[in-house]
Order: C-alpha cells, then structure tokens, then sequence
C-alpha cells in the first residue's frame, strides 16, 4: 500500500519500498513514536488548533494501538509514521487527517528516538551500577587476597583482588559521571515543533510539548534538531569505549581461567565445552563479551560513516544510523548483565595466589626502593645492583637475591628480608590509590559513598520514567 506519495508519484515499486523502508527498525520504537504522537495530539487539542472530538477519538486509537502494535507490522509502508496514519485512516477515516497538522516525521523520528535511548541509557546506567556495588562487595572481601599484576604481560608487582577489582569499578564510575552528563546536556531535549527543518506556522508552543514528554530543555535551532545525529554519535562513543574497557577486563578472566595461569574458578554456567576434546573448559561468556567490544566498535564506525558526508537537512542516510546504536545499547546492557553474573560467581583462588607470589620476583622493585630510601643510594645505583645480582643469581628467588645483596652493600639481610614479605611490602605502599588494604578501605569507604550519590540520581531519573528502580 501506498500512502504518502500517492498523489504526487502514484504507486511504489515493491523492491524499492522494501530497500528503503525502516519498518523493521522501527519496532524497537514503535511505543515511542507513538507516545510522540499522543503528546503532539494533546497539544494540538489544548492549543484548539483541531477538533477535539476529532482529537480524541485519534487519541482513543492511539490508546488502543499502543496495546496492539502488531497490527501496525503488517502494513506495508516506508516507516512506522506512515503505518500508524494508514491504520488511523482504517480505523477512524478522514478524521484521522488532523494528526499530521504541523508535525513532520523528520522532528517526530528525533524525538522518538531521543526518548528511546534515554530509557537505554538509563537502563545501562542501571547495571552499571549494580555491577559497581558487586565489585564493592567483592572487593572488600577481598582486601588481602593477593594478586601477580603483570605489564607486557610480564609480571610486575604484587597486589590484591580487591585493588584490580576496585580498578574496575572506577572505571565504571567515570562512565557513569560521562552517561549522566550525556543523558542531561545531549539527549534529554525535544526537537518537536520543528517541522521537516525550518518550523511551522502551526503556533505549537515547543516548551509545553516537550514539558508533555518529560523532556529537560530544548533543542533549539528547528535545522540542528530534525537533521543532527550528534547525539547519536556520541552516545555509540561513549558506550563503545565501555564495551572495548569491558573486553579488556574479559581478556585478562580469559588468561587467568587457563591451567597456565589457574588463577581463578569461573561459574561452570559460563563455561562450555569441546565437542571432540573431553577435558576442554572454554570461558566462552568473556569471549563473546571480548569480541562485543570490537563488534561495538563496527557499530560506531557504520554510526559515524553514514551521518559524515550527510549534507545539512534530514536525508535518509539518518534513518540507517538507528538500528546501530540500538544494537550498541541493547547488546551493552546484556554484556554488562552477564558480566555481573559472572563476577558474583567467580572466585579468585587464594591458595594458588598466595603460592604464586612467592615464585616470582613481584616484591623487588618494593626491595630497591627500600635500600635507595633507607640507605641513601641513588635509585638508579640501586636498580643497577638489584639488576645485577638477579643476572648473577639467575633466580627467582627473592631471599637469595636479599642476602647477595646484603652481602654486596654490606647491609642488614634480615632487614632486607622483612621488607619484601608480600603483607609488609602492601602495608609500605602508602600512595593513595596502591593495593594497601588498609587505604583500599578507605577507598571502598569513599566509592560506597559515590555510589550512594549515583543511586539517588537514577532512583530520581528512574521514578520520572515510571521504570522499576534496580538500583536498591
Ligand atoms: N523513517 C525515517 C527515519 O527513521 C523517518 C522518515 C523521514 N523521511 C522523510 N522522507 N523525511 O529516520
């Protein structure tokens, strides 16, 4: 069926409606769209800018619509905007005509869209902060079980469960304070009143519309709020680089689940294994959630490559950006679920830490500050004479390389001993922010606090909306 274009251009060709339709896309925002609607209808009607018996009965099949938005899938129509005035014509007639009075569907699939991925973000918001309160939990669990950190993939320095888990959670805070800011400067404004980009003379007052839908302000310029995806854009950003920081954090489960490393004990729920090889245990969860980041990255791509080159205006290049950065949100918010799962039934296994630890050279570096700070030699002197003697001894072991060194400077050993013993090279380590448990208390102390603060945002956000509120 066509509807639109039948006075001017007549009938369409199958394939090419087909090509050009978004009608799939487009039913991840169907209650959107029509939400939009409702709200123009009620202005329209409260403005006296249509009949209001004519008004109402729209609003009465809107109402019943929303109930039933299946019927509108199987219209054939170049969007959603135009299947719901076909089935409004179906259903009341030319009453159904007043509906478009001033609105465009260029300012209409904005604002839809704009109140779609707020609800997404929220959403992710959501888990990432009962993912945060998890890692909270865990991490004070976890205050003194210890942990190689590696860089190069090299090991490095000795630390603590609750020191990488606490890494995470920051990181996860920063992209809170980035999705709030986002939500409440970029998308929570309506573009409605716009018409197709340069107004109506249909005297809609854009405050009260945007006020009925309970978006925060405006997007002003009726060019820049029909044809930008800016906000689009920026969003898939920011949740891109929550998806590639998360991969990264999979990457090291992945390492550290393997019988080489057996640091620690995934969820069996999370494992699958070989169809051939009997004894395989794949972590399979943590590489999907690796490769989602480059997937997410795709996604931003394709985001960014259609809307460049888009000459100012709505063109319809804009309507192909929408299925990505619902796909980035939706398959976001899964990977953040499943990765909470995963964290809350992991555990690390503190008895092959703890021997690990001793195998390896991780205190060393403590060990050469120690004898630089104490014994007033340069550090440069002292990381040569530590240096040599491991090239000497070639040894992993720390005490051998204590007393040679003792022997060497003609200091203390025991002191030297003492020192690099994993619980008092933690405790010696007094910058903010190292794996010392008694500052990692502290730490948690503080984050409990700013998650408190986050909570009460969402919990705020989330009532506005109407949606359960998870956060508690
Ligand atoms: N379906 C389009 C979208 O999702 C909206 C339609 C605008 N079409 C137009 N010819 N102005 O972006």
């Amino acid at each position: 069926m066509t509807f639109y274009r039948d006075a001017l251009l007549g009938d369409a060709s199958n394939k090419v409606v087909s090509f050009t339709s978004s009608m799939e896309e487009d039913r991840l925002i169907v209650n959107e769209v029509i939400d939009v609607l409702v709200a123009h209808v009620k202005h329209l009607i409260s403005m006296e800018l249509i009949p209001p018996e004519s008004g109402n009965k729209i609003l009465t099949a809107l109402d019943n619509l929303s109930r039933n938005t299946d019927e509108l899938f199987k219209i054939s129509a170049e969007d959603v905007h135009e299947a719901i005035e076909i089935y409004l014509r179906n259903t009341l007639g030319g009453e159904a005509g007043w509906l478009p009075l001033g609105r465009s569907r260029n300012d209409h699939v904005v604002a839809a869209l704009r109140l779609k991925t707020k609800k997404l973000v929220i959403e992710c918001v959501g888990e990432i902060l009962k993912l945060r309160k998890l890692l909270i939990e865990k991490a004070h669990q976890n205050l003194e079980t210890l942990l190689p950190l590696a860089t190069h993939l090299q090991l490095a320095q000795i630390s603590t469960v609750a020191h990488y888990l606490m890494y995470i959670e920051e990181m996860l805070r920063d992209f809170t304070n980035i999705l709030y800011y986002t939500l409440s400067d970029f998308i929570d404004k309506s573009p409605l009143g716009s018409g197709a980009i340069a107004g109506t003379t249909v005297p809609i007052d854009r405050f009260e519309l945007a006020k009925l839908l309970g978006f925060k302000g405006l997007v002003y310029n009726t060019l820049y709020a029909t044809s930008s995806r800016d906000f689009i854009s920026v969003t898939a950003s920011i949740i891109t680089s929550l998806s590639v920081a998360l991969s990264r954090v999979a990457e090291d489960f992945i390492i550290w689940a393997t019988s080489q490393f057996n640091y620690i004990e995934p969820p069996s729920s999370h494992l699958a294994t070989s169809s051939m090889m009997p004894h395989k245990k794949n972590l399979v969860s943590m590489e999907v959630l690796r490769a989602w980041g480059g997937e997410a990255i795709g996604h931003l791509a394709a985001i960014l490559s259609v809307i460049k080159s888009v000459p100012s205006g709505y063109n319809l290049d804009l309507q192909e950006v929408t299925k990505h950065l619902l796909r980035l949100l939706l398959n976001s918010i899964e990977a953040l679920t499943i990765f909470r799962d995963f964290i809350k039934y992991m555990e690390f296994k503190d008895k092959v830490l703890n021997e690990e630890v001793q195998k390896y050279l991780l205190t060393v570096t403590d060990l050469a500050e120690h004898i630089s700070m104490k014994y007033h030699i340069p550090y440069r002197d002292t990381h040569k004479e530590v240096a040599s003697v491991i090239k000497k001894l070639g040894t992993t072991d720390i005490n051998l390389i204590c007393f040679e060194l003792s022997k060497k400077l003609g200091i203390n050993a025991e002191d030297l001993l003492k020192v690099v013993k994993p619980e008092n090279v933690l405790r010696t380590r007094k910058v903010v922010g190292s794996p010392n448990p008694q500052l990692m208390l502290l730490t948690i102390k503080e984050s409990e606090k700013l998650l408190d603060n986050d909570c009460s945002r969402y919990s705020a956000l989330v009532e506005e909306l109407g949606i359960l509120n998870e956060c508690k």
